[in-house]
């Protein structure tokens, strides 16, 4: 198989993950944070060790300010839910994932003003229509994706946080489709929010993900719960990380993802991304030969991560990714990926687009093997 869908979740994992998970659940089987004996402490190690360790891959100066979530999912409903108040206003885009969608629609709906700027045709946001919307009227939130999980296309984000700051609001992250893949310096980017998961480009388990809160803000919790400390208190403690972890961990997954860390800290986020991006020019350069082949969005190997959406005359994306399957073993994703917004934008709405995802451990001849399977169906239209 070659798959190219780690858009979705990657594939392989890192190496490690899956021994180290085995050894949590023998080992290490206690419940962090709860209990005194050796292995709830040694959970506790495990849980701590992957915090520090996310902690050096965000540049976040503060382990304690990064929140263990299910997924990026669940990060972005604690940041949006615990910040926005009825009345106050959030600007997004018209490219994002239903992840930040169907909250703000929910927010909507009790009462926050949601504001979305449009995207040029490939997907691009263009940092001037933000301003314009800032200008309009205070928002409190700029809530956006790092990269979009159907173009690639990746967002000027210390510029974007910078524009936030200049009025007044906060930048939420949604870097799902970027942790792992890109350098990421929380500091330096000068981030509020950002909202990961930790099956994607982390190379880690489903179930994992976290949300890292910039010091001074302070979230109300989207979950109440035992944290382990401060038990007499009715409240949730004040303290982060666990005002935002009601309940036990996911210490298994935790386990996985701090292994999946060790390999990328060993490997360098540098090194992961140049090789997707010599990756992505092949791919975009060979895609471009292929006639009735059209590229939806940006095209460009250094502002874009190694997801291109692809469609193709004659096919139908359903069938198109239904065959490539089949026929010559290559794993895609059809339909609208979750962003239907985006498909609007980019014309590709209601009947999506092909999604090729390259990742980590994508090699150059398997692109190679794409290509000609797609030129290959070129010149056999269904
Ligand atoms: C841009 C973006 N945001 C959020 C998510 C949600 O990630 P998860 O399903 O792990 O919560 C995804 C997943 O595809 C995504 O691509």
């Amino acid at each position: 198989m070659i798959y190219l869908d780690n858009a979705a979740t990657s594939y392989p994992k890192a190496p490690g993950v899956a021994a180290a998970m085995v050894n949590a659940l023998t080992q290490a089987g206690g419940n962090p944070g709860r209990s005194g004996h050796a292995m709830a402490v040694a959970a506790q190690g495990v849980v701590d060790a992957t915090r520090r360790r996310l902690a050096a891959l965000l540049g976040a100066p503060d382990p304690a300010r990064i929140a263990f979530t299910c997924n990026a999912t669940d990060a972005i409903n604690q940041a949006l839910f615990g910040l926005l108040r009825p009345s106050e206003r959030v600007i997004t885009s018209r490219m994002e994932h239903n992840a930040l969608a169907r909250p703000l629609a929910e927010l909507a709906g009790r009462g926050v003003a949601v504001d979305s700027v449009a995207a040029a045709p490939d997907g691009s946001i263009d940092l001037d229509d933000l301003a314009r919307a800032l200008r309009v009227s205070p928002a409190r939130l700029v809530a956006m994706a790092h990269a979009s999980n159907v173009t690639g296309c990746i967002l000027p984000a210390r510029e974007v946080a910078q524009l936030a700051h200049r009025h007044g609001a906060l930048l939420l992250l949604d870097a799902a489709q970027t942790a792992g893949v890109l350098p990421l310096d929380v500091a330096e980017m000068e981030i509020d929010l950002l909202a990961l998961t930790g099956h994607k480009g982390l190379l880690g388990p489903p179930g994992t993900g976290a949300l890292y809160v910039a010091s001074g803000i302070k979230l109300t919790p989207s979950r109440f719960g035992g944290t382990g400390i401060q038990s007499e208190d009715e409240q949730m403690p004040e303290e982060l990380p666990e005002r935002l972890e009601a309940g036990t961990l996911n210490s298994v997954g935790l386990a996985g993802l701090g292994a999946a860390l060790r390999f990328l800290s060993e490997r360098g986020v540098a090194a992961v991304r140049a090789h997707e991006m010599a990756l992505t020019g092949r791919l975009l350069a060979g895609l471009k030969d292929i006639p009735g082949l059209c590229i939806h969005g940006i095209a460009d190997p250094v502002r874009q991560v190694a997801t291109v959406s692809i469609s193709l005359r004659g096919w139908e994306p359903i069938d198109l990714a239904a065959v490539l399957d089949s026929s010559f073993g290559i794993a895609v994703r059809a339909g609208l990926h979750c962003a239907p917004a985006a498909h609007r934008t980019l014309g590709t709405f209601p009947s999506g687009t092909v999604r090729l995802s390259a990742g980590c451990f994508t090699t150059e001849d398997e692109i190679e093997q794409t290509l000609r399977a797609l030129d290959q169906l070129a010149q056999t239209p269904t």
